[in-house]
């Protein structure tokens, strides 16, 4: 499960392809998650551009439209811009150089054991997916991650490969460059920002720790850098090795982070998904909402009204089990059973629900959309600020690569 690590950077990434409208599957399975972690962390959430042209380099005018669309999406659901940064993955050309620069380092073979690589292949048949680029998307994920020096990684269960990966490489990396040059120097540099006061306490806490083994100084300092905020990632990163006595490492590695919100049944039954065309999108008007989800089919037992059925073998229950509490859930139990209460009926519930909770989400999204320029605005801060948090990682990579030159 999700348990995060001591010493572990705190800062969160996600990223998602332009793809379309999202729909109630992204919005409880994602953003939701994201709405609370941009309280709890610092967030960088991106769209993810540069993937979206592995699978889909043919139509790019898909891509174009979908991303702002995305954006207003995320904004109406309630992430918020003055927490969270969020930006453009093709904007900040940092990603790019990170991938390159570990393209040279990355074995042939852990891309092609990736599972998603020949599973995708094959499930994309009608795309000619035997591409570069397309080997590469993980490794550019790597890349998104690592640039930003993230801990923890919020995705899907059909991510944890590819974080995996990210790990596996940062690694290598590390193993390869170990610690930069001037190590020390930078070390009692970074000291020094941390404030007259604690840059005491963390000299003699690393003191303790490193002359008598005292592993509760060496607990207390990490929760001193921990709450810092006056120093960048790169520095906090160099002083949880000076800690040890150890160099810097150069990339952290990240942490998956799965998501605790269930999984969105979609209307058949199914995941909800677009591929499946049984979603209902964040941006439905309630006419649609509504017909969609009385046409949604139930338990196939129940042919007439009569006829009693069973949840567990009906599409409509898993809704329950995302909008309904046990009252409720136990009235469909009984009803459904005992031919009680009729489909329409039990269905209801559901409908209100749905329509409330979309009912503010549309509300903010018409409030954006009627606003473009700052929608532009929002993301053209938050590519400024995505470029200079990656740039800082990419100082030392060049440095520790022998592309330092000044
Ligand atoms: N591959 C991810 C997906 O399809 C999107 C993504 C790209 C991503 N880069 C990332 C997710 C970095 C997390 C971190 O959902
Ligand atoms: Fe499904 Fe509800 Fe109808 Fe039972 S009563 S079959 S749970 S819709």
């Amino acid at each position: 499960m999700n348990t995060v690590i001591p010493g572990q950077s705190q800062r969160v990434l996600s990223g998602m392809r332009p793809t379309g409208r999202l729909h109630l599957g992204h919005y409880h399975g994602v953003l939701k998650n994201w709405v609370h972690l941009q309280h709890e962390y610092e967030c960088f959430f991106f769209i993810a551009d540069w993937h979206a042209l592995t699978t889909h380099y043919e139509d790019p005018h898909v891509i174009e439209e979908s991303v702002w669309e995305m954006v207003v999406d995320w904004l109406a659901a309630g992430v918020d811009p003055n927490t969270a940064t969020l930006f453009i993955q093709s904007r900040v050309p940092q990603h790019a150089e990170l991938h390159t620069l570990l393209s040279m380092i990355t074995p042939l073979s852990w891309l092609e054991r990736v599972p998603s690589y020949k599973d995708q292949q094959a499930a994309l048949k009608d795309r000619d997916l035997s591409t570069y680029g397309f080997l590469g998307y993980p490794l550019l994920q790597g890349a998104d991650i690592l640039v930003y020096r993230a801990g923890l990684v919020p995705v899907g269960e059909d991510q944890v490969a590819h974080v995996e990966l990210t790990r596996e490489v940062a690694r290598r990396f590390n193993h390869l460059y170990g610690r930069e040059p001037d190590y020390e120097a930078r070390a009692e540099e970074a000291v020094g920002k941390l404030g007259k006061k604690n840059a005491k306490l963390y000299r003699n806490l690393r003191t303790a720790f490193l002359e008598k083994g005292d592993h509760e100084a060496l607990a207390t300092a990490r929760a001193l850098l921990e709450r810092n905020k006056n120093i960048t990632l790169g520095d906090k990163e160099r002083l949880f090795g000076y800690l040890e006595g150890g160099g810097k490492m150069i990339l952290t590695e990240p942490q998956a982070w799965l998501s605790p919100a269930p999984k969105m049944p979609g209307l058949d039954g199914r995941k909800m998904s677009k591929s499946y065309g049984n979603t209902i999108a964040l941006r439905d008007d309630p006419a649609k909402v509504q017909k969609k989800l009385k046409t949604m089919p139930t338990d196939p037992a129940r042919v007439r009204r009569s006829d009693p059925g069973d949840p567990k073998k009906c599409p409509v229950w898993p809704f329950h089990q995302v909008y309904s509490d046990d009252k409720t859930r136990d009235w469909v139990q009984k009803g459904c059973t005992s031919a009680g209460i009729g489909c329409l009926e039990c269905k209801q519930p559901i409908i209100d629900a749905v329509l409330v909770e979309l009912q503010e989400i549309q509300q903010r999204a018409e409030e954006y959309s009627r606003d473009p320029m700052l929608v532009r605005n929002i993301i053209a801060d938050g590519c400024k600020q995505a470029r200079d948090a990656a740039e800082q990682t990419l100082v030392d990579v060049r440095a520790a690569m022998g592309l330092g030159y000044s």
